[in-house]
């Protein structure tokens, strides 16, 4: 069988943003009126910063987060208006781009404040800053104990450009919440004590998904979500309250098949062994375009509403399927996670079965895939 003209063959990311859009609805709903930190970093999680960003930009109340400061300019120079924060630790030659483009900097050290007053000082103003606390995640952000010496630094220059204050909880998507209570009570602690010093915060911020399905106290006047967003979920001991859909469906084309006998080996190392005589597919998308390598040994793909079976290892750039006694259409494709109108296999799924998370796997999506925008 011949693959038909003018179709797209290989990996294949259909980005649905009306669903970005409803999860985003059904996470409003959830927090009320508060403002929303909308996390895109990471190319918004594989989706697509950029396209993301242009869907949701117009909501009431949202704001963008990133890691690295290049991702904020990525969504400046693509004319995202909304406030931009950056998460990385601040580089002191990122200063002078952030004033000019209105990007937010994240502020974690006494160093940090420093190089912030001598650009105040050589400038006449500064970029927006959040300061950000560590409460228990080890990474960056202040230790709880140099709160009254870092509100104490933040002279009346500088103190100005302080739009928020934030911490980030390590446990929020766990069964077992109490080390995160213990994070939200400390968090608590530090915000009041800016009181004493006559420090308002426009902004207070800690939940993350699991925050907003876990510990509705957690809100403060704003909320950062990431993974809800695109429609799965943190872990797998949290329960979906909200109604979030996947926004990304990876597929795969059917590039081959081919009948073989029974006891054939497939793929490297010959781990597989057919069972009788069967079908066997050949799809181009392998590891190297993001596909979960280690999921060969339980996993399946969905081809019209049926589950079959990978059949050995994930090569670099292709994979196989026993189609049993289905001839499959050379030229299709197979549903490798996300839903379609035949059946679905959620990203959590096979995130479980091997061992890691959703976030490795809608992140690693890359290598040739090409990405589709639906309902834009
Ligand atoms: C500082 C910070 N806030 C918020 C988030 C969003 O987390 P989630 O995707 O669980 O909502 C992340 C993601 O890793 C993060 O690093």
């Amino acid at each position: 069988m011949n693959i038909k003209k003018n179709k797209i063959i290989g990996p294949k990311a259909y980005i649905d943003l009306d669903v970005c859009r409803s999860n985003l609805s059904a996470i409003k709903k959830r927090i009320g009126g508060r403002k929303l930190l909308c996390v895109i970093k990471a190319n918004g999680y594989g989706h697509g910063a950029v396209q993301i960003a242009k869907a949701i930009e117009n909501f009431k109340n949202v704001q963008f987060a990133v890691f690295s400061f290049e991702e904020a300019l990525e969504l400046r120079n693509s004319n995202i208006q909304n406030d931009i924060l950056v998460f990385s630790r601040m580089q002191s030659q990122y200063i002078k781009l952030a004033y000019e483009n209105n990007i937010t900097l994240n502020i974690s050290a006494i160093e940090d404040i420093e190089e912030i007053n001598s650009y105040f000082l050589l400038n006449g103003s500064c970029p927006r800053y959040h300061l950000k606390f560590d409460t228990g995640m080890t990474r960056l952000g202040f230790d709880l104990t140099d709160a009254s010496m870092i509100y104490g630094n933040l002279n009346k220059n500088i103190v100005k450009y302080l739009e928020g204050v934030y911490t980030h909880f390590a446990t929020a998507d766990e069964g077992n919440l109490s080390y995160a209570i213990r994070q939200l009570n400390n968090f608590k602690k530090v915000v009041e004590k800016a009181d004493e010093y006559g420090i308002k915060f426009k902004n207070i911020h800690c939940s993350n998904s699991g925050a907003i399905i876990n510990i509705k106290d957690s809100y403060f006047n704003m909320v950062r979500v990431g993974m809800l967003l695109y429609g799965a979920l943190p872990s797998n001991e949290v329960k979906d309250n909200i109604g979030i859909k996947p926004v990304m469906s990876f597929y795969g084309s059917i590039v081959n098949v081919r009948k073989v006998k029974k006891g054939t080996h497939i793929s490297y190392g010959g781990v597989y062994k057919s069972t009788s005589e069967t079908n066997i597919g050949v799809i181009q998308t392998g590891f190297a375009d993001g596909f979960p390598r280690p999921w060969y040994n339980d996993g399946y793909v969905n081809y019209k509403g049926k589950n079959y079976k990978i059949a050995g290892r994930v090569c670099m750039d292709q994979l196989m399927i026993d189609f049993g006694k289905t001839i499959p259409i050379v030229g299709e494709d197979v549903l490798f996670f996300g839903e379609n109108e035949f059946g679905k296999i959620k990203v959590e799924t096979i995130a479980e079965n091997i061992n890691s998370t959703a976030y490795v796997l809608l992140t690693s999506i890359g290598g040739r895939t090409k990405y589709i925008y639906v309902n834009q």
